[in-house]
């Protein structure tokens, strides 16, 4: 099947459209389920933990494109690539928001662990009250977004927003790695991990009609590109200059 071939399959499967609008272009990324099982080496080899962190790593390169971007929207919104930026902010809300956070985290993550106790159920609250943070905040990158060109009247409270959002994901993100997923898993026991591993591959089937992994780093390597962030080397810290 080819690559078009694919996107017409995909297309036809219904009930996908934030999905379709979302990745609609995407070539690379339309590639069905048991691609990802020859390439994995079969169905259950990726754990829903390692699920959950390498989702952690899509979204963590949209704050990087935010926190890169928020100074230059401040200094001036109109050498910034609006299209950009939305199609960031419409990515983390079907993939981070919707589906990761919605779908995973708050309908299965959350309430085992609450329920197990211990220093993760205390994360719990914040947690959720984060996720609502954050969807105010998308919504407005998306409103000020949204035409192709950033409104002069709103760019340093755009850029403090993103700045904003950027901080909370990171320690966010940075807890549910470390302290809330294990206890998850220690909570389900192996034989309920594993099989909510493999419901966890179908949600992500049935929300974006394929890899919604692979069709979001593309996404995201798209908005690196025409934002100018695309090359790993640039991130490299200088030289020590040692007084
Ligand atoms: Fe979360
Ligand atoms: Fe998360």
């Amino acid at each position: 099947m080819n690559d078009l071939d694919r996107r017409a399959s995909l297309a036809a499967v219904g009930g996908l459209l934030v999905p379709t609008l979302v990745f609609g272009g995407c070539a690379k990324a339309a590639k069905n389920h048991s691609d990802k099982d020859e390439q994995s080496g079969g169905e259950g080899e990726v754990t829903a933990n390692e699920d959950l962190m390498r989702e952690h790593g899509v979204l963590r390169r949209i704050l990087i494109v935010y926190r890169e971007a928020a100074p230059r929207i401040a200094a001036d919104p109109s050498k910034v690539d609006a299209g950009a930026l939305a199609t960031a902010a419409t990515l983390f809300r079907a993939f981070g928001e919707q589906y990761h956070e919605q779908k995973l985290e708050e309908q299965h993550i959350f309430p085992a662990v609450a329920k197990a106790g211990g220093p993760a159920a205390g994360l719990v609250d914040t947690l959720k009250a984060q996720h609502q943070r954050g969807r105010e905040i998308t919504a407005f990158v998306l409103d000020q977004t949204k035409g192709g060109r950033i409104p002069t009247s709103q760019t340093a409270a755009l850029a403090r927003a993103m700045s904003g959002f950027t901080r909370m994901y990171e320690a966010h993100a940075a807890r549910e790695d470390t302290i809330v997923f294990p206890a998850f898993k220690q909570a389900l026991g192996q034989k309920r991990y594993d099989e909510l591993g493999e419901q966890f591959e179908e949600i992500e089937r049935q929300q974006f009609g394929g890899d919604g992994f692979d069709m979001a780093v593309d996404k995201v390597a798209g908005v690196e590109q025409a934002l100018g962030l695309a090359d790993l080397a640039t991130f490299t810290a200088p030289p020590l200059a040692r007084s």
